[in-house]
């Protein structure tokens, strides 16, 4: 009996609501009790396997919501497999991974689907969902979401961005939205005018505009903060929530604070690219800023005081990483000369953890409210809590013994990422991930990786649980 439990005993648990120096009692897999240190309670608890957490941090394992392993991009795949991007999510605390089948335009969302279950099916050391890119809204694909709804993939992502790839015109994102309105189900939007921007981007490269830093110039700020304002009002008509991802200026934030003023159910997301990086690394110089090409871009440094107050107001509910590595050798490369054809996207599903602790050390966030937007709050958003995103009984065992006094640099020479370089390389940290435990099963034990391709499984999502 005691052989399947894990005692985990000493340390500080600490949930987007609670700190409580308290024991936590697991068994078959999940969170069974909790014990305050001094009730007593615990002293009697027996268990095959004591974890000593003393001096740490016991959190819930993060949740990122927004990754992209093996997505196919710009003639490329990004470089993370579902195998290595989990195993390296489970380095970095992160125990559950939301990622995004696509559709191919003619295709049906269940064929795209389909792939992305083929694609994951027994490689991942940690559980994970899946959102739908929606690449193509028809009648047919609209009626599919019903069904995807009621299956568990109760999320989609549109695109205002990205003209004759995922792009959607109004017309298509009003009927998806419309659609969402009745089958409950969540708009992700990538908010930037692509057809705008395209513009800007053939004038740049004509007049010889060429290098990473123009990536940044020709996705202006104006153009994020209109589609996001467009997106609200498409989603006002439809009647249907809203959640912008990956928000990176302070203008389209602006839009989000105003309709949430307004009582409207709209989200956003940012990541940590947004509040640890800016145009200055895109400028950087012999190409070096292809490292940090991404969409929506990198902004200049003044805008990440904006987003910290938007995460710590909840204008902004969650962090994730838009994980979507690509190596600088071979693929980052393939836009020298035409900063168009880098493909977009960085790497950090590894590191997302560690950042928002170190905001923590430096004042920027308390330790409840990284819990709450690393682990809680994307659970809620998109349907699995309190399964994952807490430390309460009946919750899934995901857990992460944090030590908050460790340092450490990042660096890709230590990561774990299969990409060939670090958004972040140099970087000082205050605190790591100590021991990770999926489901109850180790994954991470000091330091040592103990878990297995496979062990992650699929997990059904409900609906949005911030409409309930
Ligand atoms: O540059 C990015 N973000 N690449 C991934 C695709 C997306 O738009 O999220
Ligand atoms: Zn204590
Ligand atoms: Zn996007
Ligand atoms: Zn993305």
């Amino acid at each position: 009996m005691s052989s399947t439990r894990t005692l985990i005993r000493g340390g500080l648990v600490i949930t987007a609501s609670d700190e409580i120096h308290a024991d936590v009692l697991i068994e078959d897999g999940r969170i069974v009790a909790l014990a305050a240190h001094g009730s007593g309670t615990a002293e009697g608890w027996t268990a095959g396997r004591t974890v000593d957490a003393t001096g740490k941090y016991v959190i819930p394992g993060g949740v990122d919501a927004h990754t992209h392993m093996e997505m196919p991009f710009g003639g490329t795949f990004a470089a993370d497999t579902f195998e290595t991007g989990t195993r390296a999510a489970a380095w970095g605390g992160t125990t559950t991974i939301v990622d995004f089948a696509i559709q191919t335009p003619g295709g049906s969302l269940r064929q795209g689907l389909d792939t992305w279950f083929a694609k994951a099916d027994g490689k991942c050391a940690i559980d994970y969902a899946f959102h739908m890119i929606m690449a193509d809204v028809n009648e047919t694909s609209l009626k599919e979401m019903d069904l995807l709804v009621q299956e568990g993939v109760t999320s989609f992502k549109l695109f205002m961005a990205y003209p004759g790839v995922f792009y959607s015109d109004d017309g298509k994102i009003l009927r998806a939205m419309q659609r969402a309105s009745s089958n409950g189900g969540l708009i992700m939007m990538h908010a930037e005018n692509g057809i705008a921007i395209d513009v800007l981007v053939e004038q740049a490269l004509a007049e010889g505009r060429t290098d990473p830093r123009h990536h940044g110039e020709v996705r202006k700020v104006l153009l994020e903060a209109e589609a996001t304002h467009r997106a609200i009002q498409l989603a006002r008509v439809a009647d249907a929530p809203l959640y912008v991802v990956h928000v990176s200026a302070e203008e389209a934030l602006a839009e989000l604070a105003a309709a949430r003023d307004k009582g409207l159910p709209v989200f956003g997301e940012t990541c940590p690219q947004y509040l640890f990086l800016s145009t200055d690394n895109l400028a950087e110089p012999e190409f070096e800023g292809a490292k940090y090409v991404c969409s929506t871009p990198l902004r200049p440094r003044e805008h990440q005081a904006a987003l910290w107050r938007g995460l710590r107001t909840n204008d902004l509910q969650v962090v994730s990483t838009d994980h979507c590595p690509f190596c600088f050798t071979g693929q980052k490369e393939m836009g020298r000369g035409d900063f168009s054809k880098i493909p977009n996207g960085l790497p950090g599903v590894e590191n997302r953890m560690d950042l928002l602790h170190q905001a923590v050390v430096e004042g920027k966030l308390s330790r409840r409210r990284w819990i709450d937007i690393a682990c809680a709050s994307p659970a809620r958003m998109f349907g699995l809590y309190p399964r994952k995103g807490t430390i309460a009984p009946g919750a899934d065992a995901d857990i992460v013994i944090y030590d908050p006094h460790a340092e450490q640099t990042v660096s890709a020479r230590t990561h774990h990422m299969a990409v060939d370089y670090s958004a972040y390389e140099g970087k000082r940290i205050t605190g790591r991930v100590e021991t990770v435990l999926s489901r109850g099963e180790v994954v991470l034990e000091e330091r040592e990786f103990k878990g297995s391709a496979g062990h992650g499984q699929y997990t059904p999502r409900s609906t949005c649980q911030y409409l309930d």
